[in-house]
Order: structure tokens, then sequence, then C-alpha cells
């Protein structure tokens, strides 16, 4: 049997024998104390690298977005984000549940939206409203299909909500996906925004953890939050180790997973019955639709594991594939083999 091409995420991805030596050999202490050198490495690297005072070591990408959120919002409050993103459709309502605001949504494209889309929603005061108090962006944009913010949409943001004295928020979960496809750096994109995230258990191939990224006054009031959403662990440098493996070893390679996302779409566009724009693949994230009369995505889906290639189903007509570090250009090869058989 050959082995599984698994595109469903790069969440899948196993820590390499590297990863796993350093997280073996990671120096620990109590990070709750602030006492682990190995996180604390990990936050001032990541800081560092966003160009920004502090950063704070969290479980998941989901803790990262919401204790973010929690940090420059009262309950109560209302943000704006783009309809299709993530903290609003795939944080099991942490939104509502942790963060405590309301969401006022908008149709971007792919995932990106116009400062002219925003402009008009923003509250103004009025006892009957929930004041604005933040923008949330996602770059990457996940369900925008991996897709890239132009920085002049992010600039005239930044500017609009300034002006408006609005915090901006980066779901940064891949934007090193962004930064390797685009060749800006973090930085580049981190200096329009009060508050990022960056998920290491990404692309990236970590096991475990993301990071809160802004201004030590703002990391001071995330780590309370952090406490308080259950996320303080304690000798976390175990695993703090593997994001720093990721960060000096998994960055340069991200241009592979590109490139295999490409080839992938490829291979798909010359598929009767498989429907994609090649053009809108910019990272490492490709939805594309089933249009063969008479096959459901439930069923292409089966006959994709039997042969042992796996994607996400996202819709009544559509599917998700992400390539990563434990996929390579031949696993892409096959999947789109597999896929011509199928599809019939
Ligand atoms: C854009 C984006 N933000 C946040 C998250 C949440 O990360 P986690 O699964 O670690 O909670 C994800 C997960 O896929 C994501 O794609």
């Amino acid at each position: 049997m050959p082995e599984l091409v698994d595109l469903r995420s790069d969440t899948v991805t196993k820590p390499s024998p590297g990863m796993r030596q350093a997280m073996a050999e990671a120096e620990v202490g109590d990070d709750v104390f602030h006492e682990d050198p190995s996180v604390n490495r990990l936050e001032e690297m990541v800081a560092a690298l966003y160009g920004k005072e502090a950063a704070l070591y969290v479980a998941s990408g989901t803790m990262a977005n919401q204790i973010a959120i929690r940090a420059q919002t009262h309950h109560g409050d209302e943000i704006i984000m783009e309809r299709t993103s993530h903290p609003f459709n795939s944080e099991a309502g942490a939104l509502a549940a942790l963060a405590g605001v309301q969401v006022n949504l908008i149709d971007g494209q792919h995932g990106v939206m116009d400062v002219e889309q925003i402009r008009p929603v923003m509250r103004t005061p009025n006892v009957h409203h929930a004041p604005t108090a933040l923008i949330c962006l996602e770059n990457t944009h996940n369900r925008g299909g991996g897709s890239i913010w132009p920085l002049e949409n992010i600039r005239a943001i930044r500017e609009f909500a300034r002006s408006v004295s609005v915090p901006l928020h980066l779901d940064g979960a891949r934007l090193m996906n962004a930064c390797v496809a685009t060749g800006l750096t973090p930085k580049d994109y981190a200096q329009y925004f009060d508050s990022c995230t960056l998920c290491l258990s990404k692309g990236l191939g970590a096991p475990v953890g993301s990071l809160v990224i802004g201004s030590t006054e703002f990391i001071t009031k995330a780590h309370r939050f952090r406490k308080q959403f259950g996320g303080g662990m304690r000798q976390a440098g175990i695993l703090a180790a593997a994001g720093i493996y990721a960060l000096e070893h998994n960055v340069e390679r991200l241009a592979e997973d590109h490139l295999n996302a490409k080839r992938l779409a490829r291979g798909i566009a010359d598929i009767d019955g498989l429907d994609i724009d090649v053009n809108a693949v910019a990272t490492n994230i490709l939805y594309f639709d089933v249009r063969q009369p008479g096959l459901t995505v439930s069923t292409l889906l089966e006959r994709l594991k039997t042969a042992g290639v796996l994607m996400l189903g996202t819709g009544p007509n559509s599917i998700r594939a992400v390539t990563h570090l434990d996929v390579s250009k031949e696993g892409i090869e096959r999947a789109v083999e597999v896929l011509r058989q199928v599809v019939q």
C-alpha cells in the first residue's frame, strides 16, 4: 500500500527527527512564572521577527485570536471582520463565549476587504449601538483559498482605523506563507497592526503552539487572559523548542508547498468534472468544485480515501486541499492521478 497523501490540512504534519531531538533537549522551567528559558527565547524571537515589543506563547491559533480580541475589547463591544474569517466560522463560538463580542460581518473577495466596505459599518456613538472596538484581518486567508492581502488594502484600513481610534488585529496563523510568497517580511505586515498572531503548528510543522504579538502593555493584558482561559502551561519549553526549530528550519521551504499547491491545481484543472481557478492559488491552500453529474463530494472523498488520498469536504460541491511539509511532489502527482481515476 503506498503512503497516505493527507491533504486535509497543514496541521497534520508530524514532528521530524530533528524537531523531536530539539524538544528532548529543551531547557525548561515554569512558564507561568516566566521561568521557562525556551518559551522566553521563542517569545523574544517572534517579537523581534514581527518588530513588536513582546509576544506570548499560547496553546493554539484559536486561543491566540481569542486572547488578542478579549484583551482589546469589552464584553458587548462589536468587532468587524470578513464573513468567511476563521475566528467567526471555526472557533467554536469563542467570540461570543470567551471574547464576549458581537460581530459585524463584511463580504470580502477571497477574504480580502476594502476600506470602503468598513467605513460605512463603523458604529457612531449612540446608546443603541455596540461600539466598534476592533477590526480583524486574516492573512493568508484560509477560506479565501490561502489568499494574500495586498499591502495597499491593509495600509488603507490602518489609516482609517487610526483616524477613528480603533485597533487592528491580524490573524496571522499563516503569515509566513504570505511572506515567503511575496518576499515581504513579517515586520512589513505587522507594522500596520496593534496585535498579531502566528501559528507554529500549521505549515511550519510544530506539533503545538501559537503566539500573540504586540506592545508590552497589550501582552501584559494578554498574559492575564491566557491564565483566565486556562492556557497557563508550566514546562512548556519542551513544546516551544519545536516552535524555535520550526522557525529556524521550516520557513523558506514553504515555497515548496506553494509550488505543490500550484501543481495540484493545474492537475485538477485538467480533469473533466472538476472546476478550479488555478490563478487564485496563491499559497498552500486550494479549493475546487465537483461538477461531475451524479458524483457527490462525499462519494468522491470516500473513493479518494480508499486509494490513499485524503482531502476535506467544505460545502455541497466544494473540496479543500492543503499542501505541507509531509507531502512531496511525488505525493501530489499521485493525488492528481488518483483524482483522475475516481472522477467518473
Ligand atoms: C486562519 C486561521 N486562524 C486560526 C486558526 C486556529 O488555529 P488552531 O487550530 O490552532 O486553534 C486556524 C486553523 O486552521 C486558521 O486557519
